[in-house]
């Protein structure tokens, strides 16, 4: 018998029980990649689906070569017996991790078979345009199967827009005798790979993208019914949530205000929420919608809070999503003027050694109504407002404490309510309620989970997904294609594979100053499925504790089925549950 220590040894390096176990398990594939049990590349055909955004016209001008040969047609996957040989397919992640890229990259690998070869560009499109790429030998796949994060290859979130940068793909493209480019990434990343495909065109270097980030917002009604990664990370948050509000009328202590990561869209938060149940759910795209302030934010908060006390509730969650400070109608015109400034002074700003000399500058190009908020904001959120965008232009919200900023607000805003009876007159409560209420502790803590959901193990949805997805990546290289995003619909009833043209979801955005052709993100809609349901039980959530645990995410059982409550409801399933096709052993 070896000894322990011994056994425990050889759980490191990904060796873990867990990691050893989910490497086996077998994944739902369509019927179409299936031959007797074995995987074989499907073809496409062009369906009469057009799809457009309202700057179709001079999206078609800016990209007349693959608008020629997709005409802005989404294609259908179909069985076939293709053969092809002597391809050489690059592929590298881009933006932020997201579970099941690895699989991406299997179902790539086998479906395009020994016949051709698969490269790996590592860390993200940067790699790309330096040429750092080696080939992924068929012994890699058993080695990264079902398990989380990039690190195999790496990502990073270079924009592609120089033409030294455009220069050195090309290179790497000649260099490497590539075929095709696969780039697996979000909104921006596709935008990258809608260029690429019209630039290398006439290089005949096909290039195709996959639908990957956990904020859920490259999704398009009808085509793309969520990207890859949502899924896992809103079950890790969901379990981490669940376990706060299962804490709560446990200690009777705490209010939780936890922000959720998810750059600016909150289908992660409202997906959470619908999970979960807590008390309150902020969802950005209602604030911007109902224009509301700051102050009601926190009014709308307090009244909740000073509700619970009154009936001796003092405990509860506060879900914040990441992107909430960009939707506030103040923040988001201060935000849009400091984007531009950023954007447009760069060169200049570059000149200021001391950081307080960039500030002054800032200050005074700002209108005075935006320079007066960003006085008015705690320095620890002014400071993180003025940092710099990344290469697409984004603000880093990851990093603004907005839980900890309506923390401080509703905590000022509770002690005045509980000075002045007159400021809850509109919640009725009685003289006894009111004591219990004035009498009340506020005690707070403030969470922000983001990367802990990130790169976790695909959960059993996202592993098929992208096991799909990749072999649907790479069926069209092989059958020729160029300038599509790969997508599976039907998520409830086998899936089926379809590729959607890039430029069809191209539109205008103004970007760090400039008119950008954009993916534009798809944001929650207040008037879907998923955000009615949810706004028809938030009042019940919010009075009491209904709150339910989904907990940890299953890989293996009934409960591994599971569709993301959002997806469901918003796609009109009549289950919860998804079906994607027949389980096959991978390894
Ligand atoms: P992608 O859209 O690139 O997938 O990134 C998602 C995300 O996780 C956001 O939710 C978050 O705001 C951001 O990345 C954080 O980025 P970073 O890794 O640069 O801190």
């Amino acid at each position: 018998m070896p000894e322990l220590s011994e056994i425990l040894k050889g759980f490191e390096d990904h060796s873990s029980l867990f990691e050893n176990e989910i490497r086996k398990i077998n994944v739902p594939v369509s019927s179409i990649f299936l031959n007797k049990g074995h995987i074989m590349p499907a073809a496409f055909k062009k369906t009469d689906q057009v799809i457009g955004t309202n700057d179709a016209a001079r999206v078609n001008i800016e990209y007349p070569k693959t608008v020629k040969q997709t005409e802005n047609r989404v294609l259908i996957g179909e069985k076939s017996n293709i053969c092809v040989a002597g391809k050489r397919i690059a592929v590298l992640f881009s933006g932020g991790p997201a579970a099941g890229g690895h699989n991406v990259i299997a179902g790539l690998k086998m479906v395009i078979g020994r016949n051709n070869t698969l490269i790996g560009v590592k860390n993200g499109p940067k790699g790309l345009i330096e040429g750092t790429v080696f080939e992924i030998k068929e012994e890699d796949i058993p080695k990264i199967i079902n398990t989380g994060g990039f690190d195999f290859l790496g990502t990073d979130r270079t924009k592609i827009k120089t033409s030294e940068q455009m220069a050195g793909v090309k290179k790497t493209a000649f260099d490497n005798r590539l075929n095709g480019i696969v780039i697996v990434g979000g909104d921006d990343s596709n935008t990258n790979a809608a260029m690429l495909a019209e630039f290398l065109y006439d290089d005949g270097v096909q290039v195709i993208g996959v639908p990957k980030t956990i904020d859920g917002d490259l999704q398009v009604e009808g085509t793309i019914p969520i990207s890859f990664g949502f899924d896992t990370a809103t079950k890790i948050y969901s379990e981490m949530v669940g376990n706060i509000l299962q804490d709560t009328p446990s200690s009777h202590k705490y209010w939780h205000f936890i922000k959720l990561m998810g750059r600016s869209a909150s289908h992660v938060a409202l997906e959470v929420a619908l999970q979960t149940k807590p008390a309150i759910a902020l969802i950005s795209e209602e604030v911007e919608a109902k224009k509301m302030h700051l102050s009601e934010i926190v009014n709308q908060i307090c009244d909740i809070v000073a509700k619970r006390a009154s009936t001796g509730i003092n405990h509860g969650a506060v879900i914040v999503p990441e992107g909430l400070i960009e939707f506030i109608p103040e923040m988001k015109i201060l935000i849009a003027e400091l984007n531009e400034i950023i954007g447009k002074f760069s060169v200049d700003m570059e000149k200021f050694e001391d950081f307080n000399e960039k500030i002054e500058f800032i200050y005074k190009k700002l209108t005075p109504d935006s320079a007066k908020l960003l006085g008015s904001l705690p320095e620890e959120i002014e400071k993180m407002l003025l940092q710099e965008r990344d290469s697409h232009g984004n603000l880093l919200v990851s990093q603004i404490p907005t839980e900890r900023l309506l923390i401080q607000m509703v905590e000022e805003k509770l002690k005045e309510m509980k000075r002045h009876p007159d400021e809850v007159k509109h919640l009725n409560m009685t003289e006894a309620q009111y004591k219990k209420f004035a009498d009340s502790k506020f005690a707070t803590n403030s969470h922000f989970f983001g990367y802990e959901g990130r790169c976790g193990a695909p959960t059993l949805f996202d592993a098929a997904y992208t096991f799909n997805l990749g072999l649907a990546a790479g069926s069209l290289i092989l059958d020729g294609k160029t300038g599509y995003i790969v997508s599976v619909i039907d998520l409830d009833s086998g899936g089926r594979i379809i590729a959607i043209p890039l430029t069809g979801l191209l539109a205008i955005e103004r970007r760090q100053g400039k008119s950008e052709f954009v993916i534009r993100k798809g944001l929650v809609e207040i008037e879907s499925p998923a955000f009615r349901f949810f706004e028809e039980r938030r009042p019940i959530w919010a009075e009491y504790d209904h709150f339910s645990s989904p907990g940890p995410r299953q890989i293996w059982g009934p409960v591994s089925k599971q569709l993301p409550i959002t997806v469901a409801l918003n796609r009109g399933y009549s289950s919860i549950y998804f079906n994607l096709g027949e389980d096959t052993k991978l390894t």
